[in-house]
């Protein structure tokens, strides 16, 4: 059982993620670790973003550092990524700094298993802005070697003190979309390690897509899903980014609808603002002309779901 113990707010500046006691340095886990932020388009769309590189690591002082390697963000899909590097972060920001000071000696008042929620100050670098963060973690020892400290709340970034208004409305021109919300809700999980080298996170190192996890989840043969791409075969390639009668498939699961660049989609498709995961392409591939009225698909569509789910998973292992 975890016990909880409340420690009181310490003092003035920076207080308490309690690491780093007995002059230890603590390294962050980048794999263990993830930042996650929510947006929201057109009011009603919410969707969770993450940024898997990770690094960082709280000094025998209590200094706490943890860079992000912004080209790192996941949103799920890659147009959209490369865009919120290109024109919300801008190419030459790749990283930004949370620093925090903390009480270098609370940490080891907890013994293995317990947890304790403190207040936190910090300070977010981005793009040589400095924007101040006040929140409460959740500070949990695992072992006496790892230690986890993950937001309590959320904290609340408004992009306007980060300079990103510009890019965000850059991004909303380039995807069609009338609104995107100027706050985004973070969340923290940070590892810590006691001593020990820094392990980064592989920057997009493993595809834990949602979509993934959906198309495996569905129980598809990829298999039996190649002999079904027959059917697909006059008007699609999977395997290289060439356009035929249709756009090119490459890693389609997980894609924005209408997104091959140079391929000339129908009005219908190039407006619909959909995500390519299990769920839409099995509405898609049943019906296509009643699932997107105005499409150019000339395809009836797959009868049995079963053909469908095959071939999902196929398009999924193909994908590279
Ligand atoms: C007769 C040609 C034809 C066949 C057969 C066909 N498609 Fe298509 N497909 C198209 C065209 C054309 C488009 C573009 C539609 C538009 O712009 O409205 C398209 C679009 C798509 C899209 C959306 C791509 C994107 O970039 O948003 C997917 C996914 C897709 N097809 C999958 C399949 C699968 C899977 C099969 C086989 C089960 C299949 N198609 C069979 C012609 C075809």
């Amino acid at each position: 059982m975890i016990r909880m113990t409340r420690l009181l707010a310490l003092t003035t500046a920076l207080v308490a993620a309690p690491l780093a006691a007995q002059a230890e340095s603590w390294t962050l886990s980048g794999k263990d670790s993830a930042l996650h932020y929510g947006s929201i388009k057109k009011n009603t769309i919410g969707e969770v973003n993450t940024f898997t590189g990770l690094s960082g690591s709280v000094d025998a002082d209590g200094k706490v550092k943890v860079e992000i390697d912004l080209t790192s963000v996941e949103t799920y899909i890659d147009i959209r990524n490369e865009r919120m590097v290109e024109h919300v972060f801008g190419k030459d920001n790749p990283t930004a700094t949370i620093t925090a000071q903390v009480d270098a000696g609370a940490l080891e008042k907890l013994s293995p298993g317990e947890m304790s929620v403190v207040d936190v100050e910090g300070m977010l670098t981005f793009a040589g802005q400095d924007v101040p963060i006040e929140t409460s973690m959740a500070v949990t020892r695992i072992s006496d070697k790892r230690a986890m400290v993950s937001t309590d709340g959320m904290i609340m970034l408004t992009m306007a003190e980060l300079g990103l208004d510009g890019g965000i409305d850059k991004l909303m021109e380039l995807a069609k979309l009338p609104g995107i919300t100027r706050v985004a809700p973070v969340t923290l999980r940070l590892v810590f390690d006691r001593g020990g080298k820094p392990v980064k996170a592989a920057a997009k190192a493993e595809p834990k897509k949602a979509e993934t996890v959906m198309a495996a989840a569905s129980g598809g043969d990829a298999a039996a899903g190649k002999k079904v791409f027959r059917k697909c075969k006059a008007c699609h390639v999977v395997d290289k980014e060439k356009n035929k009668v249709g756009p090119h498939l490459v890693n389609i699961v997980g894609r924005a609808s209408g997104a091959v660049e140079g391929f000339k989609y129908s009005k219908a498709m190039a407006e619909a603002d959909l995500t390519w995961n299990a769920e839409t392409l099995a509405g898609y591939l049943a019906n296509p002309k009643k699932y997107l009225p105005g499409n150019k698909m000339a395809f009836a569509g797959l009868r049995k779901e079963q053909q469908i789910t095959d071939v999902i998973a196929y398009l999924e292992s193909v994908a590279k």
